[in-house]
């Protein structure tokens, strides 16, 4: 069975083809990406009518390339998966009417797909695969951060989120109050890698609350008034800055995790999305899981952020767990991850 799927709900356009098998990885037989950054770099931000228009010029040629690439003819593909939700309006409802309309064409049934729970997945098509049900995972991109307990494909239930900014809106935020370019989080990242996270002290935001929920809007608060006493910072003191905003994030985002497995009693940890692309928490949790004998799966770097290969792997894993098709749904930009059938 070959799935092709159809990512457009932010600033990436991404094109895949999967060769659904009975395991649980599949083949890639394509998988394209069209990154917007460049076109979005020089307001600082994802403007969300230039966005629409360039997944509307990007999108037909990129699955024409994929086709090729692939080797696979429409009449080959068996699904369409497409993102449906959450994103922005304007640029989930080109990749869902190109997919309705190459559906309605060549008579093949289109699957809505939740992007949040294409990253959820998305550790699935790395080697290691996914731990065993249940787990828990760390979901953190640039528009949510969760914690979630996976006790099945599709079955869903959060049990921590954020009470105000993502973490990877919280990495775009601070990266912008140090002048530095977007997406903010690689480039902090970047920065960070030759500073002292010592000089700065920083809020651990949440962190002493005996819950599982974030608050990352003081922390950009944090940044921005330890910024006035350095109204011209120079690059050693952006690089300490952004080592010790990384560390403040992925301090918190350790131990809420560690936290949500122990209380859990699982003792498996999956982190996704754009955010778990970022090296200092990858290792950190890596330490951290080691020495508290939790399983960590973590995604290939290309698989954290936007892609869809997660959306054509998310269809495989719910047609094998038995999902039949949606007949009535909608590009819907709000949707919640916990309230998927
Ligand atoms: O999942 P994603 O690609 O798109 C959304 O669904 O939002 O996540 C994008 C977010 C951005 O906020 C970006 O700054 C952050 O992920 N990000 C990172 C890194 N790479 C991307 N944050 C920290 N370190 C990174 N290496
Ligand atoms: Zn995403």
């Amino acid at each position: 069975m070959h799935i092709l799927g159809i990512e457009s709900s932010c600033d990436e356009t991404a094109v895949a083809i999967l060769r659904a098998d009975h395991g649980c990885r599949g083949q890639l037989l394509a998988d394209l990406v069209a990154s917007q950054v460049s076109v979005h770099a020089r307001f600082g931000g994802v403007v969300p009518e230039i966005a629409s228009r360039e997944h509307l010029r990007v999108l037909p040629s990129l699955v024409e390339q994929a086709l090729q690439q692939a080797d696979v003819q429409w009449r080959d593909v068996d699904r369409i998966a497409v993102t449906n939700g959450p994103g922005l309006m304007g640029a989930l409802l080109v990749g869902v009417s190109y997919a309705r309309a190459a559906g309605f064409i060549h008579g093949i049934p289109v699957m809505p797909i939740h992007h949040m729970e294409g990253h959820l997945l998305a550790p699935g098509l790395s080697e290691a695969g996914l731990p065993e049900f249940p787990f828990i995972c760390l979901l953190v991109s640039g528009g949510h951060t969760m914690l979630v307990r996976v006790d099945g494909v599709g079955k869903y239930r959060i049990i921590g989120r954020t009470v105000d900014d993502a973490a990877g809106e919280c990495f775009d935020k601070c990266a912008r109050l140090l002048q530095c370019g977007y997406p903010g989080g690689p480039e902090i990242a970047r920065l960070a890698q030759a500073g002292d996270a010592q000089r700065f002290s920083l809020p651990r935001p949440m962190l002493n609350r005996d819950n599982l929920d974030f608050s990352f809007s003081g922390l950009k608060t944090a940044v921005m008034y330890a910024l006035r006493k350095h109204p011209q910072p120079d690059d050693a003191l952006k690089q300490d800055m952004a080592a010790a905003i990384e560390a403040s994030i992925g301090d918190v985002l350790v131990k809420k995790s560690i936290r949500a497995c122990v209380r859990e009693q699982v003792p498996r940890l999956v982190i996704a999305g754009g955010v778990a692309a970022n090296r200092y928490l990858r290792q950190r949790l890596q330490d951290e899981a080691r020495r508290q004998n939790i399983t960590l799966a973590l995604p290939g770097l290309r698989y954290c952020t936007d892609n869809a290969a997660m959306i054509a792997y998310a269809a495989q894993r719910r047609l094998q767990a038995g999902y039949q098709d949606v007949q009535d749904w909608d590009a819907s930009p709000r949707s919640q991850l916990g309230g998927m059938a």
